[in-house]
């Protein structure tokens, strides 16, 4: 069980405001990803849901819960994502379920072998391709008890198929497990194909223009693509973020 509500988030530094009164919610088990301009604000959201930063105004509750300002309460992957030099792929991925005490070897293995990193599980971060690693990090997402996980940005240094494939698995994995997730993308393909769920920021400061819920069943596949319909929304998010920008 895993819901965040985002009540009036706002944040500025030093003295320009970037977030404006934004107000989300995701449900529980739900997929719903950002779109927006680049500079809108969105790493900074997640460094705020993180408990990075503290926003000026507003509130996070996580299962009703209040979260602002706390760390380790969502599983959070950085657009740059950080792995630790000293550590093989292995033991990076681990990490964060090291820290509540229940690591999963296997587990991780399997994982890393669906991320396509099989082979690579006692090499060390340096040895990968930037697109590889982060993989690593998305792995280690996945695999932290967090049943919350926000993703900046995680597929943004692959190629085009590479992507596809890891938008098919995420989904896979995400169907199997039902974590709520909420995405940062600046592909209007990726978020339409993904979630349940697309907010559009403004640029800065943002606020939320629209909000859209996406008819397309589940399960997913490529095929989606190229129905009349996904081509009708790909059109016209498109061109609320051309008024957005
Ligand atoms: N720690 C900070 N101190 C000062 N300004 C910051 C800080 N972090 C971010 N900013 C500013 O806030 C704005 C939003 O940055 P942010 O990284 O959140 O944008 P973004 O929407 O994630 O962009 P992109 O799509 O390019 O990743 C930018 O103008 C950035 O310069
Ligand atoms: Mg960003």
């Amino acid at each position: 069980m895993s819901e965040l509500v985002a009540k009036n988030i706002s944040k500025s530094f030093n003295d320009k405001k970037i977030l404006d009164h934004l107000s989300f919610t995701v449900k529980d088990g739900e997929f719903v990803s950002i779109l927006g301009p680049s500079g809108s604000g969105k790493s900074t959201l997640f460094h705020l849901i993180g408990g990075m930063l503290q926003p000026d105004d507003g509130t996070f509750l996580l299962d009703q819960e209040e979260i602002t300002g706390k760390r380790g309460a969502i599983s959070y992957t950085p657009q740059s994502p950080s792995l630790l030099p000293w550590r093989t792929i292995l033991k990076n991925v681990v990490l964060g379920s090291e820290i509540s005490g229940q690591v999963d070897y296997s587990k991780a293995r399997n994982m890393l072998k669906k991320a396509g990193l099989e082979g690579y599980e006692h090499a060390y971060p340096y040895q990968l391709s930037g697109g590889m690693r982060q993989r690593v990090a998305f792995v280690r997402a996945l695999l932290s008890p967090q049943d919350f996980i926000c993703l900046d940005e995680p597929f943004s240094a692959l190629d085009e198929f590479t992507r596809l494939e890891m938008q098919q698995w995420l989904l896979s994995i995400w169907e199997e497990n039902k974590k709520s997730i909420l995405f940062v993308t600046h592909n209007i393909e990726e978020a339409l194909y993904l979630s349940d769920r697309i907010l559009v920021l403004s640029k800065k400061p943002a606020t939320i223009v629209e909000e859209y819920t996406l008819p397309f069943d589940r399960p997913r596949d490529q095929n989606l693509f190229l129905t009349d319909e996904f081509l009708k929304w790909k059109r016209m998010i498109y061109q609320v973020l051309q008024g957005s920008f």
